[in-house]
């Protein structure tokens, strides 16, 4: 099977069979396809679509070229969730040890953040000590003791995936349903669980602008996922203000941690109710959702939450001190407030201006090998709705550098409107698929 055929066979639209498929994702594992045929390929399924068929077998074939993750000496459910990206969603680092805490071990592979913010492995990064590289030997013996793991993606997990994220990312082919579902499921499936809730996002600071778009999206991740053996439901949620009230790796650990004390904010909390919700009921813990939410708000309440959260930061190598004494992360040398300038109701706070805010920072990466600064970010942003008064802080700008601190807070500026009349925020969870 030359690589120019298949190429050809979906440049004209015809639907690719199983070893064609094969063939193509054993090509960019084992570099037996050039770059420029891979990326000939993608362009091509961008153009001409995947049947649901072909998007299965492409998931598969993605899976299965690296390891396969197998956790069957754990006798309990094991769930995971993957947010396809928002601003200030720091919602891994707090659901997975409430999930644990209600008896369901949380196998998570996370990936860095690329783009407009940091991923859930660099906002642990931010805990010093905190070892996001465990082999999968580790990764095993940790979900056995504690329940919990929240590691990196290892290079023999999916690792067809890297090659042509990679391509992807360059050749103007990330936007493709087919492409985006082999991409996440084939990392997700690879972890050894049982069960999946996806987070899929839409609004002005999500990958998926378009509701309707991410709603086909989470549909066809779904689809996918079940026909895998995987029963998976998808949440669809809004991201056009940041999730809580901080953006920045340090400070969305410190509010995490805020979480689970109990007095996590509303909607961060929401958002993580849903989400724990479908978990538990997936993993066939609960019988209702009122159960479910029962036995989350317990593992806050009791406690139990934050202690596996402790737990996991000790397996990990992490400063456990931090959890107690948040002060001990990173902490930036200018701290500073932005005013209000006139009084009235908040009406937006663009979540892609707060992250391009902390972006300029130092929160997040512009290219692939930039450096991020844990300690940056901004803090106890205003909400939609929320009434202000002259000279009111509006959000609390971190910064390490002067003139970061001057272009972030005029971005800032730029990005929270505060208008006469009161708006209500707009519905936060809006839909459940699967
Ligand atoms: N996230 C992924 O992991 N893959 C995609 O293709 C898009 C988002």
């Amino acid at each position: 099977m030359f690589p120019q055929h298949i190429i050809a066979r979906k440049r004209d639209g015809h639907a690719l069979t199983r070893d064609e498929i094969v063939a193509f994702v054993r090509g960019a594992t084992d570099g037996s396809w050039a770059d420029y045929q891979l990326s000939a390929m993608l362009m091509a399924i961008v153009w001409r679509g995947m049947t649901p068929q072909e998007t299965a077998f492409y998931t598969e074939a993605m899976m299965h070229s690296g390891v396969v993750a197998d956790l069957s000496s754990l006798k309990v459910p094991k769930a995971d969730k993957h947010s396809t990206g928002g601003v200030g969603d720091k919602v891994s680092l707090h659901l997975a040890p409430m999930i644990a805490a209600c008896g369901v071990a949380v196998p998570m592979i996370s990936g860095r953040g690329l783009g407009h913010t940091g991923g859930t492995l660099d906002k642990l990064e931010a805990i010093p000590g905190f070892r996001v590289n465990l082999p999968l030997d580790a990764y095993r013996a940790q979900l056995e003791q504690i329940g919990l793991a929240l590691i990196g993606q290892t290079a023999d997990l999916a690792p067809a995936d890297k090659k042509l994220y990679a391509l992807r990312d360059v050749t103007a082919t990330v936007e493709s349903i087919p492409l985006i579902c082999g991409s996440i499921l084939s990392k997700k499936l690879a972890e050894g669980i049982d069960v999946l809730v996806l987070d899929v996002k839409f609004g002005r600071g999500a990958f998926m602008k378009d509701k309707a778009k991410a709603r086909e999206l989470a549909q066809a991740l779904v689809s996918v996922a079940t026909a895998m053996g995987k029963p998976t439901r998808a949440v669809l949620t809004a991201m056009d203000e940041p999730l809580g009230g901080t953006v920045g790796n340090a400070l969305e650990v410190m509010e995490s941690i805020e979480c689970l004390r109990g007095h996590g904010p509303a909607d961060l909390m929401e958002v993580t109710f849903a989400l724990g919700e479908q978990m538990l009921l997936l993993a066939k813990v609960v019988a209702t959702k009122d159960e479910a939410r029962a036995k989350l708000e317990a593992s806050l309440a009791s406690g139990a939450a934050l202690e596996k959260f402790r737990a996991m930061v000790a397996a990990q190598g992490g400063e456990t001190r931090v959890v107690d004494e948040p002060v001990r992360l990173p902490q930036a040398k200018f701290k500073e407030a932005l005013a209000a300038t006139q009084a009235g109701f908040v009406t937006e706070v663009d979540a892609m201006g707060v992250a391009l805010a902390a972006l300029r920072l130092g929160a997040g990466r512009a290219k692939a090998e930039d450096k991020i600064d844990h300690a940056v970010g901004v803090s106890a942003l205003v909400k939609v709705g929320e009434r202000v008064a002259v000279g009111a802080p509006l959000g609390v700008v971190h910064a390490n550098d002067a003139s970061a601190l001057a272009e972030a807070k005029a971005m800032l500026a730029k990005a929270i409107v505060v208008g006469e009349r009161a708006t209500a925020p707009g519905r936060l969870v809006e839909e459940i698929l699967g």
